[in-house]
């Protein structure tokens, strides 16, 4: 069986180092809120070129918070996309406010930036883009409407650890950037976790309080928060995973690069863009036999996921919103064509190969 995701494979490299490290944090007995978070808070800040990151408990709370530390709430609308996973949309709920729906471009997967403009009123507060699968939205034309118009941008990189625009990490475009660590993200930890970057440390110091029930000293409460802390134990394994995320992403960059060589001809593979450098969380395709490809894959024991079946326009839990089929026609198409392929670092050429093999015979 060729698994979509194969996190053995990648602790068979590390398993030393991460034992090493759980057991230092077993040790310390010093469990929640302690050095190795700030430790590697100081290291995400560092590779994604912020001033500051705050290590929180899941990518979903990275943008709960994020909203909430910069006053979204009631009332206030945020501009998102339909074609992304259902926290996305949760975490603007969450915070009271009101998603509203952009339809992705073809190709990438991401917000169409061209069409934002259209949907901003007085109510707008801030823009969501997603780096879908692992590549960075258009975060030049994002930026220049968010600051035409005084909105913040809060990116969601929960697919994106280490994906870059002409050098510039995600997590940095924005006024803040929102991470997942969860198991199977490109940088994941033995659990959840989650971290936001942003480059205002008053603004981090919003974050810090508010993941820890609003309290800036021990039993001293500004506002209501939350409990949403990264643990010891989770930010340990992610200092060690964290020293081979570049080379991870390297080898998920080749394995894409394989996959590109041999079905580019056959089927429409991810999009490149000159100076946008994709990490490949996912490699996907699309077809209009999509289902096909699916069923003969699995067959061969191969698996291969459909990232997104639904569109969270069409989703019941968002009926309310008033959204019909046919509003998002890009985002509508990519549920029914996309297909993502197994990727991981160490998944091996012939592993392609015979994937791709699969994929042509359909
Ligand atoms: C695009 C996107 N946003 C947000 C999240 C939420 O992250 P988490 O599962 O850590 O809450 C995920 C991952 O699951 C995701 O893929």
């Amino acid at each position: 069986m060729i698994q979509m995701v194969n996190l053995k494979k990648q602790l068979e490299g590390i398993r030393e180092e991460v034992i090493a490290a759980v057991t230092e944090v077993l040790e310390s007995t010093h469990y929640v809120l302690g050095p190795r978070v700030r430790e590697f808070e100081k290291k995400v800040a560092a590779y994604c070129g912020v001033s500051d990151a705050v290590g929180v408990a899941s990518g979903t709370d990275a943008l709960h918070l994020s909203l909430a530390a910069l006053g979204v709430g009631r009332g206030d609308e945020v501009i998102t996309t339909p074609f992304t996973f259902f926290s996305t949309v949760e975490a603007i709920l969450y915070a009271g406010a009101t998603p509203v729906f952009v339809d992705i471009e073809p190709g990438t997967f991401n917000i169409d930036a061209g069409k934002i403009e259209e949907k901003i009123t007085p109510k707008t507060k801030a823009i969501l883009p997603v780096h879908m699968f692992g590549y960075p939205a258009d975060m030049a034309a994002v930026m220049d409407i968010a600051q035409r118009h005084k909105l913040a941008v809060i990116e969601d990189c929960a697919q994106a650890f280490g994906a870059s625009i002409g050098g510039k990490r995600v997590g940095s475009f924005g006024t803040a950037g929102c991470f997942s660590f969860y198991p199977s993200k490109n940088l994941g930890a033995c659990g959840d976790g989650g971290m936001v970057t942003v480059g205002d440390t008053s603004l981090a110091d919003k974050l810090r309080m508010l993941r820890n029930h609003g309290s800036a000293g021990t039993y001293i409460h500004e506002r209501v928060g939350y409990n949403s802390r990264l643990d010891e134990l989770q930010a340990a394994i992610l200092i060690v995973k964290f020293k081979h995320i570049d080379a991870y992403n390297d080898m998920r960059i080749k394995n894409a690069g394989i996959y590109d060589g041999l079905l580019a001809e056959r089927v429409a593979c991810p999009a490149r863009r000159q100076g946008f450098t994709h990490v490949y969380h996912q490699y996907t395709i699309s077809s209009p036999i999509r289902d096909e490809i699916k069923k003969k894959l699995g067959e061969a024991e191969v698996a291969s996921t459909v990232y997104y079946p639904i569109p969270l326009h069409l989703q019941d839990a968002l009926k309310f919103l008033g959204h019909k089929k046919g509003d998002f026609k890009v985002a509508e198409q990519a549920a029914d064509e996309v297909l993502s392929l197994p990727m991981y670092p160490e998944l091996e050429e012939n592993e392609i190969g015979r994937i791709a093999e699969i994929v042509i015979s359909v």
